[in-house]
């Protein structure tokens, strides 16, 4: 049909092509539970335009205390999985750090694995900023690494009552990797707005997935189909996913 051929519409995929922040590590954090699950994910993730994921499985007191030996057998069965399903993606471990205590071990313990460029992506607890969450801030600096704040949209103790915290951070030299899934909707109306501001100001430098599990990507899907994505979009021009 004629007209099928002039309405055929190019499915629509994200205007950068690196991910930071996603959980498809099997079986180490509450993000996929096995390899199969994480080969589904990626190749959804793949159709979304995404080529290459620095995966960020959470290290986290208490929770999840993964270090490099405990994820080291894990990311090799995702390795075979993506090698298996020949999903043309290249895959790159690092993580997502709690700022608490077991960070300090791990970071004292020369523990940690960054992105590449040292750049470090490290995030609050959601109840409360961390103790001395300026100093940890500065000392990472001190030790030559770039920290970026996961989700700071998410942090109400910000949002609601000190949004002047994200400059002073900002300025401090902390990067922020604001998630697709609060453009998407999936925490609610305020984290929405929130990332939408630190795109407008400048500040948010990266945006991560940080994919989970199916609903994520799904919620996501629509998203990118969507009348909103297409002003959304719009704001996405100055960041640095594709630059690591
Ligand atoms: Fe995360």
């Amino acid at each position: 049909m004629v007209f099928d051929f002039f309405f055929k519409r190019e499915p629509v995929i994200l205007p950068f092509f690196t991910d930071i922040h996603c959980h498809v590590v099997p079986g180490v954090d509450d993000g996929s539970p096995d390899a199969a699950t994480s080969g589904m994910l990626l190749e959804r993730m793949h159709g979304l335009g995404i080529m290459r994921v620095f995966t960020s499985p959470h290290v986290t007191q208490d929770t999840f205390e993964n270090t490099p030996e405990t994820l080291a057998g894990p990311l090799g069965e995702l390795h075979n999985e993506i090698q298996r399903r020949k999903i043309p993606i290249k895959l790159y471990l690092h993580a997502e750090y709690r700022l608490d205590e077991f960070f300090i071990q791990q970071k004292n313990a020369g523990n940690l694995t960054p992105l590449p460029g040292n750049l470090l992506l490290v995030e609050n607890s959601f109840a409360q900023e961390p103790y001395n969450l300026d100093n940890v801030l500065f000392d990472l600096r001190l030790s030559d690494y770039t920290p970026i704040l996961a989700h700071p949209e998410r942090y109400k103790y910000y949002s609601e009552s000190h949004r002047e915290r994200y400059r002073q951070l900002h300025d401090s030299g902390v990067l922020f990797q604001i998630n697709l899934l609060s453009l998407a909707g999936r925490y609610g109306r305020a984290e929405r707005s929130m990332a939408l501001e630190l795109l407008e100001s400048g500040m948010a430098d990266f945006i991560g997935t940080d994919i989970h599990r199916e609903s994520h990507v799904k919620l996501i899907e629509d998203y990118l189909a969507s009348r909103t994505f297409r002003q959304d979009r719009k704001l996405m021009t100055n960041l640095r996913n594709d630059e690591i």
